[in-house]
């Protein structure tokens, strides 16, 4: 057997494993489905963290469909919320008199959130939901509202599923979390 190398021995502890995950997803899939009928949804991925969750999900959304992406950076290298909001890459479309739903990996303070909401809403959306992989409801500074939520965690931070630290571990299956570090 092949010997274990430091990546390997140093993975995040599973929180959320891979088959909850999927079916989770393909859950918020059928209910997004059934909430849309056959209206056609305007689907925001916000980059980086979202676009594994977001590519998983689309594939159980039966309903025309059309693709945005959004770059957001919030966090630099650190592990607490700056509150500050760049964006790293625009919409390409007008979202006037669309079904948006913003489809996010992590809601945390919710000021990334709140930022969106704002700065989406004057752009006339006919309707405009949030959906978000993770809530970290202890941690909300914001009243936001979510729509749809993958799973509700708590103050840890996570990686893995599209998530990163860093920008590392976004390739694995499962939410981990990473002990020891602050
Ligand atoms: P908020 O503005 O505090 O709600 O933070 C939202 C963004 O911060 C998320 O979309 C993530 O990109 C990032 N973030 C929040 N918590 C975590 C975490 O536990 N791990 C990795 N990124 C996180
Ligand atoms: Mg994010």
């Amino acid at each position: 057997m092949s010997q274990e190398n430091e990546y390997q021995m140093n993975l995040p502890k599973v929180l959320i494993p891979e088959v909850k995950i999927q079916s989770r997803v393909k859950e918020l899939g059928e209910q997004i489905t059934q909430d849309y009928q056959d209206r056609e949804i305007t689907a925001i991925c916000v980059l980086k963290g979202s676009f594994v969750f977001f590519s998983d999900l689309i594939r159980h959304i039966d309903t025309p469909l059309s693709c945005e992406f959004l770059g957001l950076s919030s966090y630099g290298n650190k592990m607490v919320s700056s509150g500050e909001v760049k964006v790293t890459l625009d919409l390409n479309e007008p979202l006037d008199g669309k079904d948006v739903i913003i489809f996010e990996d992590i809601v945390d303070s919710g000021l990334t959130l709140e930022y969106l909401l704002k700065s989406f809403v004057t752009r006339n959306p006919r309707s405009l939901r949030v959906c978000s992989l993770l809530l970290k409801k202890e941690c909300l500074k914001t009243d936001v509202e979510l729509d749809y939520v993958g799973f509700e965690i708590g103050k840890e931070f996570v990686v893995g599923y599209g998530v990163d630290y860093a920008e590392k571990y976004r390739g694995l299956p499962y939410i981990g979390y990473i002990e020891n570090e602050h």
